[in-house]
């Protein structure tokens, strides 16, 4: 037989993505915030997203402890899962996207391949922003308590403790937050998104 995928037609859409930027007067993307647990993406992608908002642009964080809870709730940490994970937030975030939205995505995210996979989903409008703290930066704030966790054997393939991270090799943006206080951090993202992602 046939696989699925022969019996589907993609549909047009009748409003462009030209059209939404010219309502919307930014243009679409998908800030990927990938790094270490602790290392301050939900934090900096919160605050980016309020002020953002702030200023009118159509944006919303996907975070990786929310999107567990609901769309990948059938999802654990092994290399597959976490590959699963980012696929489909990729895919999400492409359609946020194509709806005209600046989509902020904070998964650690550890494996280069799905990153990658990631970026080709969303062509030309995927941002890879490394949010960068050593691991033993992170493992001193632990906000969750986690690494104490990990470290006690708790939690099995724990990132950074008993699971890897491959950092990334050419980011468009690179955030070192063991140097930079959560405002600036902020700031430097802002100031990436007024420069690149700017009103027509
Ligand atoms: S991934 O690797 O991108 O699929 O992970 P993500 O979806 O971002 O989820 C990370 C959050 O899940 C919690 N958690 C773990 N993280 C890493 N390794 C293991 N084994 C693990 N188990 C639970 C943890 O709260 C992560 O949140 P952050 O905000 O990164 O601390």
């Amino acid at each position: 037989p046939d696989s699925v995928g022969d019996d589907i037609t993609a549909v047009a859409h009748k409003v462009s993505l030209r059209d939404r930027q010219s309502v919307n007067r930014h243009k679409p993307g998908v800030l990927w915030l990938t790094g270490l647990s602790g290392s301050g993406k939900s934090t900096i992608a919160m605050e980016v997203e309020r002020r953002l908002f702030a200023k009118g642009y159509q944006v919303f964080v996907l975070d990786g402890d929310n999107v567990r809870q609901g769309l990948n709730a059938d999802l654990g940490f092994s290399p597959e899962d976490r590959a699963e994970n980012v696929r489909r937030i990729g895919e999400v975030a492409h359609l946020f996207a194509q709806a005209g939205m600046i989509v902020i995505a904070a998964f650690i995210s550890p494996y280069r391949a799905d990153r990658d996979r990631a970026r080709a989903a969303s062509p030309g409008l995927f941002h890879e922003i490394f949010v960068k703290a050593p691991v033993e930066e992170c493992q001193r704030r632990d906000p969750k308590g986690l690494y104490a966790k990990a470290r006690q054997g708790g939690i099995a393939e724990f990132t950074g403790v008993t699971a890897p991270y491959e950092q990334p090799v050419n980011p468009e943006l690179e955030i070192d937050t063991a140097s930079l206080s959560i405002d600036e951090a902020v700031e430097v993202v802002l100031r990436y998104v007024e420069q690149d992602m700017q009103r027509d």
